[in-house]
């Protein structure tokens, strides 16, 4: 895709509501909490579950998730390694003006290559960015298989699919592992949002 075709006529407008105050106003910092596991491996399920105590806490929040965005804002994308990145690029640049705007923005994302986690974390600012890996046996999604993808996948009917018939690269620089088939959906909130706190972005 082309990078910017307009380099020299698009000047930066600098608004007077600035995040500071943005930030001040909400009682929080806004940042970009950036989930990824398999599918299946309960990135989506906590996400909203650390965005319902965050709500409940008063914080502005959204949750950006990997099925959801692909109805609208992504819908023009499958499952390439070119479409995935760029499906990753344009949640990170959500991310990165969500944060902006103040506001918590949780993404639940397989992102399954390293490439892609590192272009949207030097995307955002460093403070700004939290990794936390969903970690999950393949064997345990695939019995899961919530949506019945796996099983469609093993069949042949889903090409490329992550796990199956396409790579995840685990995370080694991950801000937190969960080993979702270890740990609850309690205890996961409550260690995520723990971390939130001790990086900041919400008082502790
Ligand atoms: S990502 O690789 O670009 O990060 P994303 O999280 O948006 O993927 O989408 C993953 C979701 O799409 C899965 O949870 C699953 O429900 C669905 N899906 C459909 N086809 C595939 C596929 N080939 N590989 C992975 N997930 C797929």
């Amino acid at each position: 895709m082309n990078q910017n075709p307009h380099p020299n006529n698009i000047v930066w407008h600098h608004a007077t509501v600035t995040r500071k105050r943005r930030e001040q106003l909400n009682g929080h910092r806004g940042g970009v909490v950036w989930f990824t596991g398999l599918s299946g491996a309960g990135k989506s399920t906590i996400a909203h579950s650390v965005e319902e105590r965050l709500h409940q806490m008063g914080c502005r929040t959204f949750v950006f998730d990997g099925d959801n965005v692909r109805h609208g804002l992504c819908s023009d994308l499958g499952f390439s390694p070119a479409d995935r990145h760029e499906n990753l690029r344009r949640i990170g640049e959500m991310g990165k003006l969500f944060a902006e705007a103040g506001i918590i923005a949780l993404t639940a994302f397989i992102s399954p290559f390293h490439s892609d986690r590192e272009m949207v974390r030097n995307m955002v600012a460093s403070d700004d960015f939290l990794e936390i890996y969903c970690r999950c046996p393949l064997e345990v999604c695939e019995a899961r298989d919530v949506k019945g993808l796996y099983r469609r996948a093993r069949a042949g009917e889903i090409k490329e699919f992550t796990g199956v018939s396409a790579p995840y690269e685990e995370p080694d620089n991950a801000s937190l592992v969960i080993d979702t088939n270890l740990i609850d959906i309690e205890e996961s909130t409550r260690i995520v949002l723990a971390l939130i706190a001790e990086r900041g972005i919400i008082p502790v």
